[in-house]
């Protein structure tokens, strides 16, 4: 095929949503887990839409599918955290993503965790960085949501590799140091 019929394919799809998927699946990412407490419950879900906004003010935002429960938590209250998860924590990425998870503070019984300073949600202590966020927008768009954080407090937690999303595929962050 050539790279002109290749994009006519592209800009014709048979089934828009899935080729969109798989194209925008291209674009590697990190994996966070974004969580929150309302009522005393934890909450949190696996998101590959983080990116930053803002360096003043420092903003961030994800985009989380409005059908989702724990979307419905996050939107519910005034803050939340974002952890980036580091390539030892794939299984995280996974159970965090399982709509058959167990809810509450089970969803994090063996994955290490401490409360964020100034929001009190929960940070996944084996990740690599993490933002502590106050909301400061949301925005409908489409079928998903964007919520926008005001960092408040961010900070390392290790030098592990990042965790990758890719092609639908989890995997460690390659060395891109190497020559
Ligand atoms: C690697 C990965 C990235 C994901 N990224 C997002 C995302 O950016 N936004 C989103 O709404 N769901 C995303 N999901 C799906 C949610 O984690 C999943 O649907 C989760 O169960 C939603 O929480 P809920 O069960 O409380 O609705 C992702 C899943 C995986 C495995």
């Amino acid at each position: 095929m050539t790279r002109t019929e290749s994009a006519e394919r592209v800009r014709l799809p048979e089934h828009p949503s899935s080729e969109f998927r798989r194209s925008a699946g291209r674009f590697p990412t990190g994996v966070t887990v974004l969580t929150c407490v309302r009522d005393g419950e934890p909450h949190g879900m696996t998101v590959n839409s983080f990116t930053t906004v803002s360096l003043d003010p420092l903003l961030v935002l994800a985009v989380l599918g409005t059908g989702s429960r724990t979307t419905g938590q996050l939107l519910a209250g005034d803050g939340f955290a974002v952890t980036v998860l580091s390539s030892l924590q794939e299984q995280t990425a996974r159970s965090f993503a399982d709509p058959s998870r167990t809810r509450g503070g089970a969803a994090f019984s063996g994955v290490a965790h401490a409360p964020a300073r100034r929001t009190g949600s929960p940070v996944l202590l084996d990740g690599i960085v993490y933002f502590d966020c106050a909301v400061e927008s949301v925005h409908t768009a489409g079928d998903h949501t964007i919520l926008v954080g005001a960092v408040q407090a961010f900070g390392p937690l290790s030098e592990e590799p990042a965790l990758l999303f890719s092609r639908s595929r989890l995997g460690a962050e390659p060395d891109l140091r190497q020559p």
